[in-house]
């Protein structure tokens, strides 16, 4: 018999399948189907680079610490260790911004963060950026919110601006680094953005998860730009900076300043966070507070260059086949157009058929996306190296 309860009927609005699921599920069929064809997976945004070896020393000594009854740990704080709130405090004095620990809160990955922020905010219009990470969509259509999609397209370099859009509160969300499109606004472009979120009392929700890939002279964190406390919540992660996509620690950032009326969204977020979330493991903390030491950015900053090497690799093979496409330069991803006018899932599947070459359909991260594609960097390098003399095979000039 069937249950008589209500369902949230929101859930019927979102697509079937998470993007990076589907993608898995169709990858898993023409691999049970084809067992002996070798397949390379540029899709989903994992890394591939083994742990820092500051981390992994860490993560050894915490487990020691655990194994000890004089060491052992419980619970972990909801909010993070302090250890860590102050680590992550003093990594943003490099971008000169200057934080109060209280206001970091340490999560288990940014994917959460941005998913549960709902959960702290009422019935807002929404403004999310189109193509983006997915997770604000669904999220956001999962909670019934109502919502608008600001289109990022070629003729805007990717990077939706307020422009003529009407000044009334909203929820923003903004990703710099963009995913999928390895776009990054620059000082003046987030400037605009939080003048037109003071002006009429939005939030923006700022993911800077890929901060640590920005090689030109960009904004690491949207609190480099006057004005943010008001306004911007930042949520960013160790995942692709340190390798930690499987070991799970992030971090977002509630400035004192950020009130509705006189009630602190930190308030909220801490009241949700101590009823929901019971802290990241300790071994986990006391590995990500090695990342943010000065040997363990170093180590970091090594593994970027890798990934980063790894997408000019890309990037030439495109080149060469005379593919248009951008990102791969402050980003580990690369957006390009579909060539032969083919669409964004059509290409999946050619590709697929005939390279055995993964990589995520545009049309994922939302309708503006339609028609593109994304490649990850975060490949080996031999497999990244496969991946270009396959490109060139199928689409090379030379
Ligand atoms: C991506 O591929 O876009 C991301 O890795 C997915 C994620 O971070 O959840």
């Amino acid at each position: 018999m069937s249950l008589n309860i209500k369902l949230n009927e929101n859930f019927f609005n979102v697509k079937k399948s998470y993007l990076f699921s589907e993608i898995a599920k169709r990858v898993k069929e023409y691999s049970e189907k084809n067992p002996e064809k070798k397949i390379i997976r540029l899709g989903i945004g994992d890394v591939t680079l083994p742990l820092p070896r500051v981390a992994v020393t860490a993560l050894k000594k915490a487990a020691d610490e655990m194994g000890s009854a004089a060491t052992f740990r419980g619970y972990a704080p909801e909010y993070g260790y302090d250890f860590l709130r102050e680590k992550i405090a003093d990594y943003y004095k490099r971008f000169s911004v200057s934080r109060n620990s209280e206001e970091i809160f340490v999560s288990d990955g940014a994917k959460s963060d941005v998913g549960n922020i709902v959960d702290i905010l009422g019935d807002n219009e929404i403004l999310i950026p189109d193509p983006v990470y997915p997770v604000y969509l669904d999220s956001n259509v999962m909670s019934g919110r109502k919502i608008s999609l600001l289109k990022g397209t070629r003729e805007n370099g990717f990077l939706p601006m307020p422009g003529s859009t009407e000044k009334k509160p909203y929820v923003i969300y903004l990703c710099s680094p963009n995913n999928p499109t390895g776009a990054v606004y620059s000082r003046e472009q987030l400037k605009a953005w939080v003048d037109f979120a003071n002006e009429a009392g939005s939030l923006i929700i700022f993911d800077s998860a890929y901060e640590a890939f920005i090689s030109g002279d960009y904004p690491h964190s949207i609190y480099e730009i006057d004005g943010t406390d008001s306004c911007a919540v930042e949520i960013c992660s160790f995942s692709k900076t340190a390798g930690f996509t499987g070991t799970r620690c992030a971090w977002s950032v509630f400035p004192d300043k950020l009130t509705v009326g006189d009630t602190k969204l930190s308030a909220l977020w801490s009241r949700r966070q101590a009823t929901k979330f019971n802290g990241v493991p300790y071994v986990v903390q006391r590995a990500a507070e090695a990342v943010l030491t000065d040997e363990g950015i170093k180590e970091c900053k090594a593994l970027v260059e890798y990934y980063m090497e790894n997408a000019r690799i890309i990037a030439a093979a495109l080149k060469n086949s005379e593919i248009e496409f951008v990102g791969g330069e402050n980003s580990p991803y690369l957006w390009l157009k579909c060539p032969k006018n083919m669409g964004s899932w059509e290409f999946f599947d050619y590709l697929l058929e005939s390279a055995q070459l993964v990589g995520t359909p545009g049309a994922g991260f939302g309708e503006a996306g339609e028609g593109y594609f994304r490649l990850t960097s975060f490949g080996s390098r031999e497999n990244t190296l496969e991946a270009a003399k396959r490109i060139d095979a199928l689409f090379g000039k030379n």
